[in-house]
């Protein structure tokens, strides 16, 4: 087929050009460079689905409060490593609010996205048990968390959850940390990037066998409120935010303020540290990095020698946020309700036209519409869909380097696609489609 939407001629010799040999295995950056390269040589605009970029404004509570801070000169005051009182207040209120548990503002400590927070906390569980050496992810996942692991030189170790939901979680999960050296459990939820939110059930299996195994639950919010099946908006009202803090004590949230915020660009997110854990204290920590206690450790040895803290100002527009949301007055899940919309629109048009969700149930429920959402093409295995997809002007990541094992999956990520351009996708879809016959 070279009578493509995208010249054929054109995508070709970009991709000959790049010479990466298993479109499956790259990263969103290189997707993403490969995909401007082809628009810049034949200005036309792709569909956008490789990357989680929020598409929203920042709210301007924020941004009125950060600009108040820039004003007041904050600019020039380096900040606490622990962070801003307001912020580390509002956290603890956030998560009181919004997922029904009690931290203290002292375990409420921000980081550099929750990049940063990941990158920190994958170190701190790799240090507290000498015979624990290795992290398990529960995938899929967040692909660079594995890069950051490969950085440090960390162990970790994964499987998909696919086949392992509801109660064969339990068995899955004892077969691989009863062999003694897994240090944490790390998963997003919502997940990024199938969509699937475990359910309660899941979620005390998981915090079970914490408390029995003694692991640290590293649980990634990043998508925060964005279950939309269950409206958690109002403050100190159930339904709230699922969360394994409910079964267990050894966990560390990571609330990232990029994407339920739209604050991605500050570089800003929260680590919530259990009271009990954040209190704790390691024999190991104390030899690895001369303190004891984990929270000490986090913020004096791992913050501090990372960045010195996070950028000042910054923090108070997202303490600004979290306050409005405390109080009722500002409904941060009502604002994301656009990804949901739109998933709900390109889903229909890729089901429609051959397509197939790759990860489509949560037990028995259907999947909730976000941020993303996962496809398949009958006959393609997910490095050639994407080259396949590129001609056809639209750009998405493979599942496999997400550490799935549903090979022939494509991630789809909503934020970038404009309405607008619906149009186009319908109809490079359906080309799709009518080029490539399902037979
Ligand atoms: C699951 C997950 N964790 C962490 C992050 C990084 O968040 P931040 O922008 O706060 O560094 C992302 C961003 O896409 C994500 O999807």
């Amino acid at each position: 087929m070279t009578n493509t939407p995208i010249d054929f001629n054109t995508v070709s010799t970009v991709l000959n050009e790049f010479k990466i040999a298993d479109l499956s295995n790259a990263t969103i950056r290189e997707i993403v460079k490969i995909t401007n390269t082809i628009e810049e040589k034949t200005g036309e605009k792709f569909i956008r689905m490789e990357m989680g970029v929020p598409g929203l404004n920042p709210p301007k509570i924020g941004t009125d409060a950060e600009i108040e801070a820039i004003n007041k000169g904050l600019g020039s005051k380096y900040p606490m490593l622990d962070g801003v009182k307001s912020l580390k207040e509002e956290t603890s209120k956030l998560v009181k609010n919004f997922i029904d548990i009690d931290v203290n503002p002292a375990g409420c400590v921000p980081t550099v996205g929750s990049m940063q927070g990941g990158y920190a906390t994958f170190m701190l569980v790799s240090n507290l048990d000498p015979k624990k050496d290795t992290a398990l992810f529960i995938d899929p996942g967040f692909s660079v968390q594995k890069v950051q692991f490969k950085v440090m030189g960390h162990k970790y170790t994964n499987f998909d959850v696919y086949n392992y939901r509801g109660k064969k979680l339990r068995s899955k999960l004892e077969s691989i940390v009863s062999k003694g050296n897994i240090n944490s459990l790390i998963y997003s939820n919502p997940n990024n990037p199938s969509w699937i939110c475990f359910t309660q059930e899941e979620l005390e299996i998981i915090g079970d066998i914490a408390n029995t195994y003694d692991l640290v639950v590293l649980e990634d919010l990043a998508y925060f409120g964005m279950d939309f099946r269950s409206d958690i908006s109002v403050p100190g009202k159930a339904p709230f935010q699922a969360s394994v803090a409910k079964y267990t004590d050894n966990y560390i949230l990571l609330i990232s303020s990029s994407k339920a915020f739209s604050y991605a660009g500050q570089r800003l997110a929260m680590l919530c540290i259990s009271d009990s854990l954040f209190h704790r204290e390691y024999p190991n920590l104390k030899e690895r990095f001369g303190v004891a206690s984990l929270g000490y450790t986090v913020i004096q040895r791992l913050i501090y020698t990372f960045s010195s803290g996070v950028c000042h100002t910054a923090q108070y527009g997202l303490a600004a946020m979290f306050k409005a949301a405390n109080e009722g007055t500002f409904n941060f899940v009502n604002e994301l309700r656009d990804y949901e919309e739109k998933a709900v629109i390109m889903k229909r048009i890729f089901t429609e036209n051959g397509f197939k969700l790759v990860y489509d149930k949560d037990i028995d429920k259907e999947l909730a519409n976000g941020f993303y959402f996962t496809i398949s093409y009958p006959g393609f295995e997910g490095a050639e869909l994407i080259e396949k997809l590129l001609y056809y002007g639209i750009s998405a990541i493979s599942l496999k380097s997400c550490g799935s094992e549903r090979t022939e999956g494509l991630r789809a990520c909503v934020s970038q696609v404009q309405r607008e351009q619906f149009v186009d996708l319908e109809n490079r879809v359906k080309q799709f489609n009518k080029d490539f016959k399902v037979s």
